[in-house]
């Protein structure tokens, strides 16, 4: 999988069906890229790095050494010595200077992967994956830098990052650790990412690559509603099943910075790492500094087995805890219920009403706690309001549990309010610039989880609640970005060191929580889907999707959002109409077929909505057992985008052993005088026959036909009278 060269000096490193290829060349060590793509037989491809040809290499030309600092494809490009490119890494010494240039010192390759010191990242074992340890070194600073690249056997993909050791006598700044790089000769790609807005995360959006930088990221503080850390440079003529990709996304929650650069000899380099805007860091003697991981996919197959390798990885190798692979409980959440406005008689009648309905949990959400009856206060006083929640938060727990049903709760443990308790009695816990006002979002200020008392004391009032009754479930919300970045615990010159010490902070919370409490079903969410990304999956195996729970607009969030993340992962409910975020209205039964794409769960007052609609939902919660295991680990394909055709959207999943199959169609907007839709099929094998059930359509005839028919000829979805309709298919081998 992974091998070393000696003569040639080139390691290899081999997926099922990819190679990469990196080489070390002249006197003085530089590591060069060689190739990342379609797996190749050989090592015989340094030419590649084309020092054959003018300016050649330092030790035959050194009088060109600029030029070939600016033209080499490195591994790891630092900046300063005169690759003019956008660099990698930058450090700033104790004397001031800027500079660095790394060679190559030794390497190592192990079996399995190394942990990420503080770091959320994907794990193997000896038998599942290889890792490769290059050691280089800027002997000139003191300075080493350990590349680390993990090659996986199940799945198309190489992870990387980068850890940095100060060897030298005095400190250093690092003011740029990027986690990986790829220097290209090509450039006439598409850039693919995924854009948004509160309400609208994840929509693709792809484009033609230029000259110059092109760049998505964040500056909030988290991975954000507004840019995903996610890029793919795909060929022009890249489509669902065909075409060359090379992807990148980012186990990291907060700040990132993804990019890709053409440059004058029509170069690319794309590269993906923590944001440089305020980070600065600081490295004492001895010390080192671990950046997160970059995972990499590269296929020839188009989207479709980009996103197939993702999930498999994510599925695999990241998702951790009991709910991995199972299905999990149906909740009913009382925020679009009720919002601030409820009570144990108000949350005990829904929960009445639920269980009845096959319901499996009860999830209390914002407003249980100090003074809130709006989002004005309290945030940082985790006590029960008894005067909301009479008798208690065991006797609620208690009775809920008597219905039959788990319990969950909502926090915010991030937060503060300036009408708080807790900021009362230590106003300088919330992130600020000394002698600034802060600037208030949500009427909140961010807690210093730079300082260990803060993250103490938070997490104690959280696991406090937990340990006090029988508490199955929680969602953890983060509801304002970061900003006023100021820490009274820090020096002056750890300032920059905020907004990453915040994220490690958050880990380490989620790490405690999950270890004190292992068998919690643990939710993600930021104001909606703000943080949704692989750093915030390795804690929770769900994460809720969008604000915007309208099932029109939650197919271009969720065809954005499986681009690289499981189905199992999308948290999803049914809410009432008219849609809160949208006013539309949409037929109930389309509501649950969308949300059936995700963890599946309910967000309305059952007590107070229409009767079609309430006596729909035990038959949705039989569909939603009868097909989870399927949504949840089968492979997923798309096969039409609305957003697109802005008309339609289909998806398919199909099982791993290609048994069985589930499509699903939405019609959007129907048309006048429009015949049926013919749709091809993917993933089934050509060799079985499978039986075609419309389960939700009236005659329409069930029928037997071969994969190889459906996957090529097809099938026909007959056109659904109105908007909004939609059609779910099931397919059985017979
Ligand atoms: C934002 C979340 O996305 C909502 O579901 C809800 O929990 C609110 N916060 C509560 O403040």
């Amino acid at each position: 999988m992974i091998t070393y060269s000696e003569k040639e000096r080139v390691f290899k490193l081999d997926t099922a069906n990819t190679s990469y290829i990196i080489g070390i060349v002249d006197d003085e060590n530089f590591i060069g890229h060689v190739y990342y793509g379609k797996k190749l037989k050989d090592i015989d491809v340094t030419y590649l790095l084309k020092t054959w040809e003018y300016p050649f290499v330092p030790s035959k030309n050194n009088r060109e050494r600029c030029s070939f600092y600016d033209l080499f494809p490195f591994e790891y490009p630092t900046g300063g010595m005169g690759d003019y490119r956008e660099s990698c890494f930058e450090v700033k010494t104790a004397s001031g200077h800027f500079g660095s240039m790394l060679s190559y010192v030794s390497h190592e390759i192990i079996n399995g992967k190394p942990k990420l010191e503080g770091l959320p990242a994907t794990f193997g074992n000896e038998d599942e994956c290889t890792t490769l340890k290059i050691v280089c070194e800027d002997k000139y600073i003191g300075m080493q830098v350990e590349l680390l690249y993990t090659a996986f056997n199940d799945t198309d993909v190489i992870t990387r990052s980068v850890k940095v050791i100060n060897t030298g006598k005095e400190h250093f700044y690092l003011t740029k650790v990027f986690s990986a790089c790829l220097d290209m000769d090509r450039k006439d790609f598409d850039m693919v990412s995924l854009n948004g807005s509160w309400a609208r995360e994840r929509h693709i959006q792809r484009k033609a690559l230029g000259y110059g930088i092109q760049k998505v990221s964040s500056f909030r503080g988290e991975s954000s509603h507004q840019n995903h850390p996610f890029i793919a440079l795909v060929d022009r003529n890249t489509t669902q099943e065909n075409g060359e990709i090379y992807a990148m996304n980012f186990v990291y929650s907060g700040n990132f910075c993804a990019q890709a650069e053409v440059s004058q000899f029509d170069y690319v380099r794309m590269s993906m790492g923590i944001n440089t805007q305020n980070f600065c860091w600081k490295l004492e003697s001895g010390e080192s500094f671990q950046a997160p991981e970059v995972v990499m996919v590269y296929t020839d197959k188009g989207f479709d087995s980009m996103t197939q390798n993702f999930h498999r990885l994510y599925k695999k190798h990241l998702i951790r805890g009991q709910y991995k692979n199972k299905k999990r409980p149906v909740l009913i959440n009382n925020w679009e219920a009720t919002y601030f406005d409820f009570n144990t008689k108000k949350l005990l009648s829904i929960a009445q009403e639920a269980s009845k309905l096959g319901i499996e949990m009860l999830v209390m959400d914002d407003g249980w706690f100090g003074k809130r009856s709006f989002d004005n206060c309290a945030l940082g006083d985790w006590k029960v309001n008894e005067e909301k929640i009479e008798g208690g938060l065991k006797n609620l727990v208690d009775e809920v549990n008597k219905l039959g049903m788990k319990f969950g709760i909502w926090f915010e443990p991030e937060m503060i309010s300036p009408d708080s308790d807790l900021y009362r009695a230590h106003p300088d816990w919330a992130l600020a610039i000394p002698g600034r006002p802060g600037t208030e979002s949500r009427q909140q200020f961010v807690l210093d989880l730079t300082r260990k008392e803060v993250v103490d004391c938070v997490y104690e009032q959280v696991a406090s609640i937990l340990r006090s009754a029988n508490i199955e479930y929680v969602k953890w919300d983060m509801n304002r970005q970061l900003s006023n970045i100021g820490s009274y615990g820090l020096e002056a010159d750890r300032q920059g060191e905020i907004y990453h010490r915040y994220v490690l902070a958050v880990y380490e919370m989620q790490d405690r929580l999950t270890k004190e409490f292992p068998y919690l079903l643990l939710e993600n969410c930021s104001g909606g889907g703000a943080r949704f990304d692989p750093g915030m999956l390795y804690f929770s195996p769900q994460i809720w999707c969008s604000d915007d729970t309208d099932a029109i607009e939650r197919l271009e969030i969720q065809e954005g959002t499986a681009l690289i993340y499981p189905l199992s992962t999308m948290g999803a409910h049914v809410s009432d109409c008219p849609n809160h975020a949208v006013g539309r209205v949409t037929p109930f039964e389309t509501r649950g077929i969308v949300a059936l794409a995700g963890t599946f769960g309910y967000e309305l007052d059952v007590t107070r909505i229409p009767k079609e609609d309430k006596d729909m939902i035990p038959s949705q919660i039989e569909m939603y057992h009868k097909y989870n295991d399927l949504v949840r680990e089968g492979d997923y394909y798309r096969i039409a985008s609305y957003s697109q055709n802005h008309q339609y959207d289909c998806w398919q999943i199909v099982s791993e052993d290609k048994t069985e199959s589930l499509v699903t169609f939405v019609q959007v907007m129907n048309r006048a005088n429009y015949k049926s839709r013919r749709i091809i099929l993917k993933g089934l094998d050509e060799d079985k026959k499978y039986k075609v059930v419309f389960t939700n359509v009236k005659d329409v005839e069930d029928c037997v036909y071969s994969g190889d028919t459906l996957t090529k000829a097809g099938i026909f979805i007959p056109n659904p009278w109105g908007d909004f309709k939609s059609v779910l298919i099931h397919i059985t081998e017979v």
